[in-house]
């Protein structure tokens, strides 16, 4: 098993636009880029009689089998919302165990990640974390910087609108004349900035609500909930909601070159 992509990055499977790419194992179209709302780690672990950490471990442990089977499908871009502004609301125990899951992960992985030429980065408020995780993280995104195949977004102590107002404020400091403000102007002063947006967000859990995640960078994404809890969400889930996108019509308020000849016949 492997986080590497089937295809090298930037060639053959890439189409425009959206940024998708045709998956090698189906032979249809999947999301360059998906960004994922993890939840119910709680519900599942409270359905088993088991205490909440126990279900953030098992959402911790099914991060490796998700991304892989995002890479066997040549998804280039995966983006976790790992721990939100307001999840500094939960118990410190809790917020513990989560920090905790999340050094473990990377210092176990890490290797396997830079082996398969995996990029990492961190999204958020990297200075309010404990100093050893801090580092951990630091040391992930500096160890992977030159690698170009998967890139994994770890969205940590993230949260949009915050991200927007900094967004806002480092476009007035740079004294940026508010007629030569545009949507590339913030899309590049973002957290995010050059990043592709996300073509799919998948959440978890059946919640069906976005959380004040890339607010701005999800304009245009297509919307998937599922009411798998995140421990549960397997390589069987991954499949099913690439082939749901795979028909989804994606057409950025334009029309598709179909509905164009439909309306000329008319
Ligand atoms: C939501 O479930 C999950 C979280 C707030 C934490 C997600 C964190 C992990 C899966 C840990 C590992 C992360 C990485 C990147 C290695 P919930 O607690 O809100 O579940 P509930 O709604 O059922 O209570």
């Amino acid at each position: 098993m492997s986080y590497r992509l089937a295809q090298r990055a930037g060639t053959e499977s890439r189409t425009d636009p959206g940024g998708d790419r045709i998956s090698p194992l189906t032979g249809s179209r999947v999301p360059g880029h998906i960004a994922i709302i993890m939840d119910g780690n709680g519900r599942w672990a409270t359905q088993r009689g088991l205490p909440r950490a126990a279900g953030h471990r098992a959402g911790a442990e099914n991060i490796r089998r998700v991304i892989e089977r995002f890479a066997e499908h040549d998804v280039r871009y995966v983006t976790l919302f790992a721990f939100s502004t307001e999840n500094w609301n939960r118990p410190a125990s809790e917020v513990s165990v989560i920090f905790q899951l999340i050094d473990r992960f990377l210092q176990r992985e890490l290797d396997n990640m830079q082996r398969d030429n995996v990029r990492v980065r961190h999204f958020g408020h990297i200075e309010q974390l404990p100093r050893p995780l801090a580092e951990r993280i630091e040391d992930a995104v500096e160890v992977t910087r030159t690698n170009d195949g998967l890139m994994l977004n770890i969205c940590l102590s993230y949260g949009s609108r915050d991200e927007i107002v900094t967004a806002v404020q480092r476009i007035a400091e740079a004294g940026i004349p508010a007629g030569e403000i545009d949507e590339e102007t913030v899309s590049a002063h973002l957290l995010t900035g050059g990043l592709p947006d996300p073509d799919l967000v998948i959440r978890t859990a059946g919640e069906q609500r976005i959380s004040n995640f890339l607010l701005w960078q999800n304009a245009y994404a297509e919307l998937y909930f599922t009411s798998a809890y995140w421990p549960d969400f397997g390589r069987e889930d991954v499949d099913l909601a690439l082939a749901e996108y795979g028909h989804r019509k994606r057409k950025f308020g334009k029309l598709l070159p179909e509905d164009l000849d439909a309306f000329e016949d008319a």
